[in-house]
């Protein structure tokens, strides 16, 4: 077996342990040194002053982050107001929707668990139907996601929640393609696009969905609690935040009804949010050809640790290159059936692979234990070598 290897050659930016393997950028993402000193030297200076940052910079100092956000985005400054992360952005439309007895709210079996949870508790609540389209995992093409998509569509269907890259698969979704089908249809969309932002090249504009919320604190490498909602303009009056504060009824006429709501939720550190922009700008500049370079990098990276972890497992890569961003998810022999932690559930594997070999990478029972997904991420901290370690160390732990 080989021996555990270094990580990569710009591990040195960031905060994270050497002795580690880290190889999952997806689940919380991982803020460089240079981010988090700025957001420290604008907490600082929040504290100097609190009054006059909140009475008279903060939503200018707002604006200006959601402008640099918009153009990373492709979005308009209108559509877009900042949340702590995507979790709050999936709810806060859900609990938006006036929904009837029978009416339908179509999601995937691929959808994330708190957001699935929220949809239940919404359907719940309204006497909706929740339905579920059972996308397989592995498949051989997009197109089976699509095509299992639109056969749950109905007349009753008021929405569709679908993630624009699978939290637990690792699958980037067609999700121009569900939001056109959609709306010839009449329902609108509510893309949960968490890990999407960093990973993808994204045009929120030219997407077109009524409702599209991400987060920054994950492959833009924000700081966390740097979340987003980008709402179509002729959705805006029907999106309320979960928490009603004084923008309800402030008087200003210089900001929108949208922006006086969603951007006064109560006092908070907003640190996070106001330097998104670095975020941007700082791993924009890690590789000659900017983010573009950096996706392509993560991108390759994580297809060929792909690749060393299947040859070492002797199997198929479960979904096509095509639908791979900078996370993927290889099926494991099944595991005992047992998930640690009540929370965040992840299979006795996850733990003997950090405690016996200081590998840090997800085992998601999915779609139910025994079944198991092992899934990798790839940052510009990693290296190929890494995961040719991880391959020897799971196939002697699971053969
Ligand atoms: C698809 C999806 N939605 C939502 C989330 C939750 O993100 P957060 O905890 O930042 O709200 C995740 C996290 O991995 C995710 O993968």
């Amino acid at each position: 077996m080989n021996s555990q290897p270094p990580p990569g050659p710009f591990a040195d930016r960031w905060f994270l342990d050497p002795t580690v393997v880290f190889l999952n950028h997806g689940s919380f993402g991982a803020t460089p040194k240079v981010v988090l000193e700025e957001q420290t030297r604008i907490q600082r200076r929040i504290e100097s002053e609190p009054l006059q940052f909140f009475d008279h910079r903060y939503f200018d100092e707002l604006d200006e982050a959601r402008r640099e956000l918009a153009g990373f985005l492709g979005a308009r400054s209108e559509d877009l107001a900042f949340v702590a992360n995507a979790t709050t952005g999936v709810n806060t439309v859900l609990r938006s929707l006036s929904l009837e007895p029978g009416d339908e709210l179509l999601v995937t079996n691929h959808e994330y668990n708190a957001c699935r949870n929220a949809l239940d508790a919404v359907a719940a609540g309204t006497g909706a139907r929740v339905v579920v389209a059972p996308i397989p995992f592995p498949l051989a093409h997009e197109d089976q996601a699509v095509e299992t998509i639109l056969d749950r569509f109905s007349e009753r269907t008021r929405l569709l929640l679908v993630d624009h890259v699978t939290s637990q698969t690792g699958m980037v979704l067609p999700v121009k393609r569900l939001v056109s089908e959609a709306g010839a249809r009449g329902v609108d969309v509510l893309v949960d696009g968490a890990h999407a932002p960093g990973m993808l090249e994204l045009d929120l504009d030219g997407l077109g969905a009524a409702f599209y919320t991400g987060n920054c604190h994950k492959w833009v490498c924000a700081p966390k609690g740097a979340g987003f909602l980008h709402i179509r303009e002729d959705r805006h009056e029907m999106v309320r935040p979960l928490v009603i504060s004084h923008g309800a009824n402030a008087a200003s006429t210089r900001r929108s009804r949208f922006h006086l709501e969603h951007d006064w939720t109560g006092t908070r550190d907003p640190s996070a949010w106001l330097r998104v922009p670095v975020a941007i700008r700082e791993m924009g500049q890690m590789l000659e050809g900017g983010w573009p370079e950096l996706r392509r990098h993560n991108r390759e990276l994580v297809l060929a640790g792909r690749k060393l972890l299947c040859d070492a497992l002797g199997i198929e890569p479960p979904c096509p290159d095509a639908m791979i961003g900078s996370l993927a998810s290889i099926p494991l022999p099944d595991g005992e059936g047992r998930p640690l932690h009540d929370l965040f559930p992840f299979d006795a594997l996850q733990e003997e692979l950090y405690d016996d070999y200081r590998i840090e990478v997800p085992v998601i029972a999915w779609p139910a234990p025994p079944k198991r997904l092992i899934r990798i991420s790839a940052q510009l901290y990693n290296r190929a070598e890494q995961y040719a370690y991880l391959g020897s160390v799971v196939r002697k732990l699971v053969s």
